[in-house]
């Protein structure tokens, strides 16, 4: 067992707070602004609680990030990490009865969270669109597909049905459907499942959204589907600068298509990190374990890709790092409170060990002797620490 060194024992508490008072996701946001763009979403404490006849049982923690118009983060993390509950908190779709968010999420500067139900239903659709995995449950099998899309324009501009209806027809067009004058009188039943999710985009993209939350988008389709969706959500995010959250498992999908990436576990945030830094050189350990089951990095080495373990339940989180019973580079000092500390530039990680490990990722050098093979070996209980 090592010591903490001196020099890393940071003045910190819970959810990266520095001694000044300011979080170290802050100040990465404040520096970013600094450089350049002011963020589009600016997600600062953001936590979720669902209310249950036990009282509050806490989901996600101190949620901080901020996305730049144009940007497109892949959110991951395994299931039950609090990826889909982040996205809903942000959209406020959460009913109030059972769920309490608090915290601030500023789109352009404005505080969804502390507006009114009717101010949110005017941004929700309009600034901000969400996309789920089964786009069947939020289609109307009563109305075509076509009616569906021109209302969502509807709600939010005052055009005529008849305008409303050659918008629609357009974004049906430029989600690529086949025949769009057509498939707008069709129902939703009528179409495949990959049909139906490109409506589901064109419905969020009608009003021209600066910020889009997809969630696990593609895992209801087949593989060459898959690929065609997520192709399409990176193009239309190029060429309409909508920035995207991508919510996924897949971390192949997220290096094809984001330029960061931000890994959830257990409720927080553990690393955020522009996505060749994350692939790459991840800074924490959690990352790294879900780099090792890309087939790449474990075909080569042979090693089974599972992390050990599962993810601790809500309300069972373990003091300090909740990583700690899975993490193989455990050591004495992991039982403290873990804060998100900055590794480089945009890159931060809740991990005090995070700048003396080198941990593999999916591209990494695994020459024999180097430190990231030491490290993995040590992990893999191959050598001891
Ligand atoms: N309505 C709810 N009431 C109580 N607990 C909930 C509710 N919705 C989600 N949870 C719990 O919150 C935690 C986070 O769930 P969430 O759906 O955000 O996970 P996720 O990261 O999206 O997982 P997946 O990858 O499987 O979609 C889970 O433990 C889940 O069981
Ligand atoms: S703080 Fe310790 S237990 Fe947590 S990820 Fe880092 S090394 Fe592992
Ligand atoms: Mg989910």
């Amino acid at each position: 067992m090592t010591d903490i060194p001196a020099k890393l024992s940071f003045a910190t508490g819970e959810g990266g707070q520095l001694a000044g008072g300011a979080s170290v996701a802050g100040r990465m946001s404040a520096a970013r602004s600094a450089a350049g763009a002011a963020p589009l979403l600016d997600v600062r404490d953001l936590s979720t609680a669902f209310l249950t006849s036990n009282g509050e049982l806490p989901i996600t923690r101190q949620i901080s990030f901020s996305i730049r118009a144009g940007e497109r983060v892949g959110l991951v993390g395994e299931s039950g990490c609090g990826k889909s509950v982040t996205g809903l908190s942000l959209m406020r779709l959460l009913p109030p009865q059972t769920a309490r968010v608090t915290g601030e999420a500023r789109l352009a500067g404005q505080d969804l969270m502390t507006l009114s139900p009717r101010q949110m239903r005017a941004v929700r659709g309009r600034d901000v669109a969400m996309i789920f995995q089964e786009p069947m449950s939020a289609l109307d099998p009563v109305f075509t597909v076509g009616e569906q899309i021109a209302e969502a324009y509807r709600v939010h501009f005052p055009v005529s049905r008849a305008e409303a209806r050659q918008r629609a027809i357009a974004a049906l067009a430029e989600v690529g459907i086949p025949a769009p004058e057509r498939r707008y009188d069709e129902y939703p039943q009528q179409l495949s499942g990959g049909m139906r999710q490109r409506v589901m985009i064109a419905m969020a993209l009608i009003c021209e959204p600066k910020l889009i939350i997809a969630d696990e988008p593609t895992t209801a389709l087949d593989v060459t589907i898959q690929a065609q969706i997520t192709d399409l959500l990176r193009s239309l995010s190029e060429r309409t600068g909508a920035a995207l959250i991508f919510i996924t498992h897949d971390l192949g999908v997220v290096a094809e298509t984001c330029t960061r990436m931000i890994t959830m576990y257990a409720g927080e945030i553990v690393e955020d990190a522009p996505v060749d830094d994350a692939l790459t050189r991840p800074r924490h350990p959690y990352t790294s374990g879900l780099l090792r089951s890309l087939p790449g990095l474990s075909a080569r080495r042979g090693v089974l890709p599972s992390i050990p373990g599962r993810v601790p339940a809500p309300g069972r989180m373990p003091d300090g790092c909740r990583f700690r019973e899975r993490c193989g580079y455990a050591i004495a000092g992991c039982e403290a409170a873990q804060a998100l500390l900055p590794m480089a530039a945009d890159h931060v990680a809740r991990c005090w060990r995070a700048r003396d490990l080198w941990l593999p990722g999916s591209v990494d050098d695994m020459a024999a002797g180097s430190p990231v093979a030491h490290n993995l070996a040590a992990a893999t209980g191959e050598i001891r620490p």
